[in-house]
């Protein structure tokens, strides 16, 4: 062996251990140079004692430095292949702990609610306060106190559920008229939202619950002009300035005389839909002067005191205001629909 061939092993021992990237390449590497049989590192120093004497101590030497750079070599490669190994193994068994949670959807103001609050703040704005009473109602408040007395024809229009007891589910808000009236002496200014009951067929306009907000006036002078003048400027607030508001003359037990109140259509411009049952109007509710047997009903005097009334569909309020041309979205509960509020 002369100097170039051992300079030659220990260089090619490094450079092939520069590319080796297994576990097991790193080992078959170990045992081509260090084997205890076989070793190049080791065949090298068995040639030492052919060589001159005094060329000996030098190889010697040469080798064993060149063994201890290698096998320090070998080591820091070793670190480096199992660290890559590990690094490898770690993605593998990753777990993204910064993934979103899952989102809750937010609440929002059903469509029904956020009309009842508007009227209840435009209400406000003329002097009217909130008043209330009960769903299940008696015959009484919900009938006849009303000037609609048991074999009235008006109480077909308005069939409900009853209770064995007598007492129904309320089919309007009026019947919470009579109990202002005998809680409190006028002046009275209230308007009373709530739900109602009504045997209906199914329509696009028409569900056997709804919602109403009915309001009273009961003062000294209240005229039919109050009346008027109060549910126009509202429909504007409502509405909008440029849609027509009409005033039809109807007829309610509760009132005389007595009118029912419309509003175009903001589904076909007034020129007749589906919606509006193609007549180009919309009935928001009934409205009239305050029928002197229902004020002598709780024991006011109809010759000293006037009241209007009305009684609206706060449903049919959204349905105008949000552009929702079928009442059944209020009552489906359905996510797409909601969320769009
Ligand atoms: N209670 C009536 C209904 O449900 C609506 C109504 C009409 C209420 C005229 C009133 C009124 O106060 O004056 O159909």
């Amino acid at each position: 062996m002369n100097q170039a061939t051992m300079e030659q092993v220990l260089k090619d021992a490094e450079v092939a251990l520069g590319h080796l990237e297994t576990e097991g390449a790193l080992e078959a590497w170990y045992v081509k140079y260090f084997g205890r049989e076989n070793g190049e590192i080791g065949k090298l120093l068995k040639t030492i004692p052919e060589l001159p004497p005094q060329e000996r101590g030098t190889v010697g030497k040469a080798i064993n430095q060149g063994k201890q750079a290698l096998e320090a070599a070998y080591e820091e490669r070793r670190g480096r292949v199992a660290s890559a190994a590990m690094q490898e193994q770690l993605r593998g068994e990753r777990i993204d702990v910064t993934l979103p949670a899952r989102g809750q959807l937010g609440g929002s103001i059903h469509p029904i609610m956020a009309a009842k609050q508007e009227l209840i703040d435009l209400f406000a704005y003329y002097g009217f306060t909130v008043a209330d009473g009960p769903e299940i109602e008696d015959d009484w408040h919900n009938f006849t106190a009303l000037n609609t007395p048991t074999d009235h024809p008006a109480r077909d229009a308005q069939d409900t559920f009853y209770l064995p007891d007598g007492r129904l589910l309320r089919t309007h808000m009026s019947s919470v008229q009579i109990r202002a009236m005998e809680s409190g002496k006028p002046p009275l200014r209230l308007i009373m939202p709530g739900r109602v009951y009504r045997r209906d067929d199914v329509t696009k306009r028409h569900y056997p619950i709804f919602h109403q907000l009915e309001g009273l006036m009961v003062e000294e002078g209240t005229t039919f002009a109050h009346l008027k003048g109060l549910l126009t400027a509202l429909c504007h607030e409502l509405f909008g300035k440029n849609r027509r508001v009409r005033f039809r003359p109807s007829f309610f037990p509760f009132t005389e005389p007595s009118t029912e109140v419309d509003v175009e259509c903001p589904f076909c411009g007034a020129n007749g839909c589906g919606t509006c049952s193609y007549s180009g109007w919309i009935e928001l509710g009934g409205a009239g002067m305050v029928h002197p047997n229902v004020l002598e009903a709780v024991s006011l005097d109809p010759e000293k005191v006037t009241g209007l009334a009305f009684g609206m569909g706060i449903d049919r309020v959204a349905m105008i205001r949000y552009g929702i041309n079928d009442i059944r979205h209020l009552w489906e509960n359905d996510d797409r629909f909601l969320q769009q509020f």
